[in-house]
């Protein structure tokens, strides 16, 4: 979450009342329309549809990217759900919600996505249900890292089957155009970072893996986007979903449950645990040398993330990141 102050436009907040209870934090940012009505009519006056009460309402603010989105999750009465406010218009992403419930992936399965409660085109606005359980970062953090692992396998198992044959194309190609920008922006930060990363996308690019048919990725697959309902996965934060191999989710999982090793060296062997049960429980799915390719690429962006909040990490963790991306490389060539 990039929080204000961090840009040179940083909008600030505004502490408002909103007839709540708990008073909350709403940015104070005109690139999203709905966070300029709520802080004009109130949450409750932005969403009739959902007919409740702004007094009877809990909110906070889960996750906010300045001039991009914001996500509040909202406790009222009856309901429990999360509010989710763009700068660009999400009627793909709603659509999505949509078409996954239609395949299945509602209330009575196993395997979920949050349902899509209400939308509002004008105000690039969605209310999605709330998930409940722990993230799958969560659960190698209190020590259930096979959990993780399974979760994870038990959500790729279903994704492999869903019909749903639209959103851009999100492929290895794409991936390695991307790659080259993280590159120049790491050589940007620190010249030693720019040759490891420019030598990796080398490397990439020499081993770029042939693509099956693809399917429905999610995108951005982190470990804190699947969730453990207590009886199966469920996934949250559809915004960059398109159309690519499995193994590109794959990859971003191991990427992300192999960084919290990183960053917590005392998790490094949950986190494996993760990682084997992940493998052990998808292995008839994936292809070995794809998926390596795939965390090798998902890594490189991880580091490229970590370009603008360093202060989080333990030193030297951009350079840990590229070199456990370069062994892979390896292995995938
Ligand atoms: N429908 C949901 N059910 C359960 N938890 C949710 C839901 N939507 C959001 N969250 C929680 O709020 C956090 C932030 O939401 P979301 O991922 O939608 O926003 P974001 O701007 O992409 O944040 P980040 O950059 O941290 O991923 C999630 O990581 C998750 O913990
Ligand atoms: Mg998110």
């Amino acid at each position: 979450m990039t929080l204000p102050g961090d840009g040179p436009q940083a909008p600030g907040y505004r502490v408002v009342e909103l007839h709540m209870r708990a008073t909350t934090q709403i940015p104070n940012d005109r690139a999203l329309p709905a966070l300029v009505a709520i802080l004009a009519t109130g949450l409750a006056g932005v969403l009739p549809a959902l007919e409740f009460d702004d007094r009877h309402t809990e909110v906070a603010l889960r996750g906010y990217t300045l001039g991009s989105r914001a996500t509040f999750e909202v406790r009222t009465a009856r309901r429990h759900f999360a509010v989710k406010a763009y700068a660009e218009d999400p009627a793909s992403e709603a659509e999505l919600y949509e078409a996954l419930a239609a395949a299945g992936l509602g209330g009575n399965s196993n395997v979920r996505v949050p349902p899509l409660l209400a939308r509002d085109h004008n105000l690039r606005l969605l209310v999605i249900g709330w998930l409940e359980g722990p993230t799958a970062r969560q659960l190698v953090e209190r020590g259930q890292g096979q959990r993780a692992g399974e979760l994870a396998a038990v959500w790729f198992q279903r994704a492999a089957s869903l019909p749903l044959k639209f959103g851009p194309p999100f492929g290895a190609a794409r991936m390695l155009h991307r790659a080259q920008k993280w590159a120049a922006a790491l050589g940007a930060t620190d010249p030693a970072l720019g040759t490891a990363a420019t030598t990796l996308v080398g490397k990439l690019a020499l081993t770029q893996p042939r693509e099956r048919t693809p399917g429905l990725v999610h995108g951005t697959f982190y470990s804190r986007h699947l969730l453990d309902l207590g009886d199966g996965p469920g996934v949250i934060d559809w915004q960059r979903f398109g159309q690519g191999p499995a193994e590109l989710d794959a990859g971003m999982f191991l990427a992300t449950i192999w960084r919290l090793g990183l960053r917590h060296e005392h998790l490094a062997a949950e986190a494996s645990l993760a990682e084997e049960a992940f493998l052990g429980g998808t292995a008839d799915l994936l292809d070995e040398r794809a998926l390596t390719w795939h965390r090798a690429a998902a890594l490189l962006r991880l580091a490229d993330k970590l370009n603008s909040r360093q202060e989080d990490w333990p030193a030297g963790a951009q350079h840990a990141l590229l070199g456990e991306a370069a062994r892979l490389a390896e292995i995938a060539g």
